[in-house]
């Protein structure tokens, strides 16, 4: 097999185009040119307002070959040129959990029947032993043997997002995408949830890609945070220099919108409006319509990525050093002789 890197999953420079509109007239760009990677073991959090294109690049994931252009890897391996066998392999690999659990679940399965139909499907183990797999999976996830004979309706909400986070994980995954898995829950569920998810990854060792609109939900679970705005990634860093360093205004404003005011983080940013359609992007900075720091290039230049990091780049708002692996696109990052 052909690797070309040590990444689980890489996505380089995707484009996800949809016709739209009267007579499929328009072009919309969900998705412009999105790179990023995903660790073994790991859990990568995806975060931007309703409209901003995560579901657009988390379904193209598993069909490749609807992105207009860019790749996916997994393992190194193209997933749109891959053999069918090798398509099979990554399914089984690479697992989806969706928003909504009632949706995803067949209504006339039993939790159990739930379970062990991808077992059956991939062949895992052996079928005699499926059923137990299927139960000790059930208890992973904080259910029990007796839920198994239990069908959706009859379940909670939480419940039934355990359910759809047992399924996936049932075939041993190596990542699983989490398509907002916790906004149809209230609150107290979704803490819930967020800890099992935490305990999962480390007791089972499986990535993660977690969508979520919601910055603050993140905040306990992920590694790397990216955050994407009108189709692009507009910062990409570990967690924690997110939350302590976030670089790019939006960021700050998503931060600002979450959290107490704090004295010793950059003054709040008010985020104001509604983002722009897709069909009609701002000239320059597509953000520059809502940012409260914009400079004068902002509504013609358009800004490139940079990587942070003394000596490049200069910090306006933060304070400490920057680590590497920080990525934003911002005109307010330029190197000082750009
Ligand atoms: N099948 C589709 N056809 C046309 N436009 C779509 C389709 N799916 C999503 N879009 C548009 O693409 C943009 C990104 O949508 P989506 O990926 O669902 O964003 P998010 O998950 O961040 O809310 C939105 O403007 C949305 O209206
Ligand atoms: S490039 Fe300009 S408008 Fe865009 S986020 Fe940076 S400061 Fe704001
Ligand atoms: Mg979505």
């Amino acid at each position: 097999m052909n690797r070309e890197n040590s990444s689980l999953l890489s996505v380089r420079d995707l484009v996800v185009r949809y016709r739209t509109g009267k007579h499929r007239g328009a072009e919309l760009t969900a998705v412009r040119n999105v790179s990023l990677e995903i660790e073994a073991g790991n859990i990568f959090a995806l975060v931007g307002e309703s409209g901003s294109g995560k579901s657009s690049l988390a379904q193209t994931i598993l069909r490749p070959r609807t992105a207009e252009s860019g790749s996916v890897l997994f393992h190194g391996e193209d997933l749109a040129n891959i053999s069918k066998s090798g398509m099979k392999k990554a399914r089984k690999n690479i697992q989806i959990v969706f928003q909504d659990p009632l949706a995803s679940l067949s209504p006339r399965r039993t939790v159990l029947q739930t379970l062990t139909e991808p077992l059956n499907h991939f062949r895992i183990g052996a079928a005699a032993d499926r059923e137990s797999r299927a139960i000790a999976m059930l208890e992973t996830v904080g259910l029990t043997a007796e839920d198994g004979n239990r069908y959706p309706h009859a379940l909670s909400g939480g419940q039934r997002q355990r359910v759809a986070l047992a399924r996936a994980l049932v075939v041993e995954p190596e990542l699983i995408i989490a398509d907002e898995p916790l906004s149809s829950l209230d609150v107290r569920v979704q803490a819930k949830i967020l800890d099992l998810i935490s305990d999962l990854r480390d007791k089972l060792s499986v990535a993660f890609l977690f969508v979520s609109h919601d910055l603050s939900v993140v905040r306990q679970l992920a590694d790397t945070v990216a955050v994407m705005y009108l189709g692009r990634i507009v910062e990409c860093a570990p967690a924690g220099e997110v939350f302590s360093r976030p670089a790019h205004p939006y960021t700050r404003s998503l931060l600002n919108a979450v959290a107490a005011p704090d004295p010793r983080r950059p003054a709040p940013v008010v985020l104001k409006g509604e983002p722009p359609s897709p069909l009609t992007p701002p000239t320059g900075c597509v953000f520059h319509k809502r940012c409260t720091e914009m400079i004068e290039p902002c509504s013609s230049v358009v800004p490139e990525e940079i990587e942070l990091g003394e000596p490049d780049g200069y910090p306006p708002k933060s304070k400490g050093a920057i680590n590497a692996n920080h990525r934003v696109r911002c005109l307010l990052w330029r190197t000082p002789n750009a």
